[in-house]
C-alpha cells in the first residue's frame, strides 16, 4: 500500500485548516510535519503548539519529522502533543536505541531517518524495532530541492534487506518527489511518499494530489 504524506512546510499556514479538509476529502492518510531547530538544519518551522492544534482538527496520522539535535530531550513533548509517528535523525543522536525506546514507551510509532550522506546500513541494527525508516531525498532544511539520485539506491538496498529479513517496516522518502520521479521512487521500494512542492504547486492542491494519485493507484490496485 503506497501512502501519500503532504508536507505542510509548503503550506499557507493561514489556511491550514482548509488544506487539511482537502486532504481528508481526498482520503490522504498522513500529514508530514517538519520540526526544525535552527541547528541540526539551518531553518525553523513549527513547534508543539501547531501539532496540538492539528490533533484537534483531524484524525489523520500525524507523521512528525524531528530535524533537531539531541532528539531524546524532546521526544516526550512531541509524543504528548499528538504525534502518531515520531522520526528522529540517526545523525542527531549517539543513542538511537534510547530514542526508539522512548518513542515506543509513549505508545507512538518510531521512525529512524537518514540524511543523503549516511549509508543505509547504519540503520540495519534497528530494523527489528522501528516501524518506519525515512530516507531523505535531499539535504534536509528546505522544501523545493531536487531529488538526489543516489538516495534511490539506499531505498532499493533497504527494501531488499527489509524484505529478506521479514521485517515489517515502511520506507518513507522525503524531499524532491515529483510526478516525474514518483514511479521510480515507488519501484525502488518506498511506500510512504512525502510531497511538499508537488502537492502545493501553484496552490492547486486537489489537482496536484490527483496527478500523484493517478500514479499511486496503479500500485494500490
Ligand atoms: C525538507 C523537509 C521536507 C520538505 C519536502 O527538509 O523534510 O519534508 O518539506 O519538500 P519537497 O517535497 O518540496 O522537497
Ligand atoms: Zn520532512
Amino acid at each position: 500500500m503506497i501512502k501519500l504524506a503532504p508536507s505542510i512546510l509548503a503550506s499557507n499556514m493561514m489556511h491550514l485548516e482548509d488544506e487539511i479538509k482537502v486532504f481528508e476529502k481526498m482520503k490522504i492518510p498522513y500529514i508530514h510535519i517538519d520540526i526544525m531547530d535552527g541547528l541540526f538544519v539551518p531553518n525553523f518551522s513549527f513547534g508543539t503548539a501547531a501539532i496540538k492544534n492539528m490533533r484537534k482538527m483531524t484524525d489523520m496520522v500525524l507523521d512528525v519529522h524531528l530535524m533537531v539535535y539531541d532528539p531524546i530531550k524532546n521526544i516526550k513533548l512531541f509524543c504528548q502533543c499528538g504525534a502518531d509517528i515520531v522520526s528522529f535523525h540517526f545523525e542527531a543522536t549517539n543513542k538511537p536505541d534510547k530514542a526508539i525506546d522512548y518513542i515506543k514507551k509513549y505508545g507512538k510509532k518510531a521512525c529512524i531517518t537518514i540524511n543523503p550522506s549516511t549509508m543505509e546500513r547504519a540503520v540495519f541494527p534497528y530494523l527489528d524495532r522501528v516501524d518506519q525508516v525515512l530516507v531523505m531525498g535531499v539535504v534536509p532544511g528546505f522544501g523545493g530541492q531536487g531529488l538526489l539520485p543516489h538516495t534511490l539506491d539506499k531505498v532499493r538496498n533497504l527494501r531488499k534487506y527489509i524484505d529478506a529479513n521479514g521485517y515489517n517496516v515502511d520506507i518513507e522518502i522525503d524531499g524532491g518527489i515529483l510526478p516525474e520521479n514518483l514511479e521510480q521512487v515507488i519501484d525502488a521500494g518506498a511506500n510512504v511518499i512525502v510531497g511538499g512542492s508537488s502537492i502545493y504547486k501553484d496552490y492547486k492542491l486537489e489537482e496536484n494530489i490527483e496527478t500523484l494519485y493517478k500514479i499511486i493507484r496503479k500500485y494500490n490496485k
